[in-house]
């Protein structure tokens, strides 16, 4: 069967603060440059204990149903990828369809790899509806995270949460993958985890840079075997990576897609050459490298430099800023997605943008979703990331989101504005 499957809708929560990585970079005593030309940022996401991932969650899927008029009864599977649940047995995707009321006749499930884990979910919601066991449903994939490391450290500057939902069908508007063309690298390391009980992650940063980049690498090769096998590139003067019109990184700084992307180049130039570069050949990689990074790679950046690094909704970000930006002179184009989760999991594949995805991504309504948070001063965010997750700030939410209340009778309650 050669159904079609991919991504029909797309929708974004984010917590109501932000602090900007100026403010935080005079606070710490540290060039400002560092953090944005450095690390690549503008902005990030500062959630309350009342904004965790379910809260966030439900609020994305909210923002789903309503922007995009679906009907509840068309959803046959919920699937949250998450690295930062709230409970160790029950699903976010337990809560989330609970919250909005969703069909009982629904198969419910969180997916957990680092930050693969909303791939993961991606990819099980349409091998499903494309094994034809989905009988006309769709899925809802939702990527929610709270990136959080501890004041004072040097992951202190690539924080930030928020989700992304997805509705995925046979009626890709949004987004077609190339089912079954993807390449995968997994290994066992530990570059970036976060051991039960505590609230933030362990990280090796330099090394988990050098663990992303193997497994671009490793994930890429495969990726472009079989899409020059199935023709989707081909071998030409260009690269078969410049044959696809934008890719899209993991990105838990914007920085580490420049970094991929001058990487994945050149694994793409030695395996084309058979040997290392010469000092000259470098130097010309250089300057080429620098255009396509700024064709193909800038224009997904737009939305992780103002709200940071949202884990398992990185990627998804990534496809909405270009789909905001660039959704109509991309119709018909092919996107590279590359997801890359800690400890390790990552996997390469593609799509093409459907031909009216600039319309259809507006109704995220992304740039009053910016505009709708408020800029927190240093104290403030301080004092929000020393509350105590238990026992949230008792604000009223916002019409068409969720909060965390408090928990009785050890039940994590919410509620919606
Ligand atoms: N002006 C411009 N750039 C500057 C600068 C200045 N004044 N000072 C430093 N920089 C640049 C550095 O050259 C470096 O860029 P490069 O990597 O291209 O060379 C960048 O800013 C960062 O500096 P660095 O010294 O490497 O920062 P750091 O040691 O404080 O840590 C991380 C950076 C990314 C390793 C750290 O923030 C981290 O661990 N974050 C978490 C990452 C994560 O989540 N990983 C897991 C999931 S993949």
């Amino acid at each position: 069967m050669n159904q079609r499957v991919g991504i029909e809708a797309l929708a974004v929560a984010v917590p109501e603060r932000f602090l900007s990585l100026e403010d935080l970079a005079i606070a710490r005593g540290v060039e400002p440059a560092k953090f944005t030309a450095g690390l690549g940022g503008r902005e990030m996401a500062v959630a309350d204990p009342g904004e965790d991932s379910v809260a966030l969650a439900a609020t994305a899927v909210a923002k789903l149903l309503k922007s995009y008029a679906i009907d509840p009864n068309r959803v046959g599977m919920l699937v949250v990828g998450t690295e930062t649940g709230v409970d160790h047995s029950k699903a976010v995707a337990s809560y989330v369809q609970g919250l909005l009321g969703l069909p009982r006749a629904m198969r419910t499930y969180d997916t957990q790899h680092a930050c693969y884990g909303g791939t993961a979910a991606l990819m099980a919601a349409s091998d499903w509806i494309a094994a034809g066991h989905a009988h006309g449903k769709a899925a809802i994939v939702v990527c929610a995270d709270i990136a959080r490391y501890g004041l004072r450290t040097a992951g202190e500057p690539t924080q930030g949460a928020g989700a992304v939902a997805l509705l995925v069908s046979d009626k890709p508007d949004l987004f077609e993958l190339d089912r079954g063309i993807c390449g995968m690298a997994s290994s066992h390391v530990f570059d970036f985890w976060r051991p039960l009980g505590s609230r933030e992650a362990v990280v090796d940063g330099h090394y988990s840079i050098n663990c992303y980049l193997e497994a671009l690498g490793d994930a890429y090769a495969g990726y472009r075997k079989l899409a020059l096998e199935r023709e989707i590139v081909r071998h030409s003067e260009q690269l078969p990576s410049e044959q696809l019109s934008r890719i899209a990184y993991h990105v838990p700084f914007c920085k580490m897609a420049k970094k991929a992307h001058l990487h994945l180049r050149k694994c793409e130039l030695k395996a084309r050459l058979g040997r290392e570069l010469t000092a000259e050949e470098q130097t010309a990689e250089d300057r080429a490298a620098a255009i396509a990074f700024e064709t193909q790679v800038a224009p997904t950046l737009a939305l992780a430099a103002r709200i940071g690094n949202t884990y398992t909704g990185s990627l998804y970000l990534g496809l909405a800023s270009l789909l905001h930006t660039q959704g109509a002179s991309l119709a018909g184009k092919r996107i590279g997605m590359f997801s890359y989760g800690s400890g390790n999991s990552s996997e390469f594949f593609s799509g093409v943008v459907g031909a009216h995805a600039s319309a259809a991504i507006a109704k995220a309504e992304l740039d009053q979703l910016l505009a709708s948070r408020r800029r927190v001063t240093m104290e403030e965010y301080e004092q929000v990331m020393e509350m105590n997750a238990a026992t949230p700030p008792q604000a009223q939410p916002r019409p068409g989101t969720f909060r965390f209340v408090g928990v009785t009778d050890h039940r994590r309650r919410y509620v919606a504005g």
